[in-house]
């Protein structure tokens, strides 16, 4: 059983195609087993606000600085509205994506300068950064096929071979980058191989 201390942040990021929800609703059900209180959220999304905001960027083409200015405006209003609230009240939060994800896909795919995104980043959230990133890493055309077997594409999922590239590039720099706040799994192998994994990691925040 958790105390009164503040919940955990758990952030899943990767290629669309990776993964992450089957990974995400495998540990929400253990989780929730070892007594622990979760929420569930995704971005852009997770309130109304944001899940009218990513209908429209998952539905029409904009300038990349637009879209990351829409991918800010959601997020802040997640963090205000739903992230904070509930770490603040014990509860660990896993959430589909965040802002590495916008250094991924609006940075390295559309070419939006870093800098850009850390000024946006530093407004949006501070101090806030998830405890642990899950990157559910994958080899691009191996996501592309599993995406088209399940579902039609979305904007971003049309994008070419090499943008998707560029994105996977990134998480895995970025993962490089910060060790300690990043767990990289290969999500190639089977989804129980990848749960137990990261339930390995998050053993040592389950008494
Ligand atoms: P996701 O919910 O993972 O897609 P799906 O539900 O189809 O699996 O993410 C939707 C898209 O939003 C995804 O293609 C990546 C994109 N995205 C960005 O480009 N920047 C961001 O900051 C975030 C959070 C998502």
């Amino acid at each position: 059983m958790q105390t009164a201390s503040r919940g955990r942040f758990i952030t899943f990021e990767g290629v669309d195609g990776a993964g992450k929800s089957t990974q995400i609703e495998a540990l929400a059900q253990t989780l929730r087993q070892h007594r622990v209180a979760v929420v569930r959220t995704r971005e852009p999304g997770g309130t109304p606000l944001g899940e009218a905001l990513r209908t429209i960027m998952l539905g029409q083409a904009m300038d990349p600085l637009t879209e990351s200015l829409l991918m800010f405006a959601a997020r802040r209003e997640h963090v205000a509205q739903v992230i904070e609230p509930a770490l603040a009240g014990s509860q660990w939060v896993l959430c589909d994506r965040f802002t590495d994800a916008s250094y991924a896909y609006q940075g390295a795919g559309r070419g939006v300068p870093a800098d850009r995104l850390d000024v946006l980043a530093g407004w949006v959230h501070g101090r806030l950064q998830p405890d642990l990133t899950v990157l559910v890493d994958i080899d691009p055309d191996q996501a592309r096929q599993r995406r088209a077997q399940v579902r039609a594409a979305d904007r971003f999922e049309t994008e070419s071979a090499a943008f998707f590239q560029a994105v996977r590039s990134a998480y895995l720099a970025r993962a490089a980058a910060e060790p300690a706040r990043f767990l990289v799994v290969d999500g190639g192998a089977p989804a129980p191989v990848v749960t137990s994994k990261i339930l390995e990691r998050l053993s040592q925040w389950l008494r």
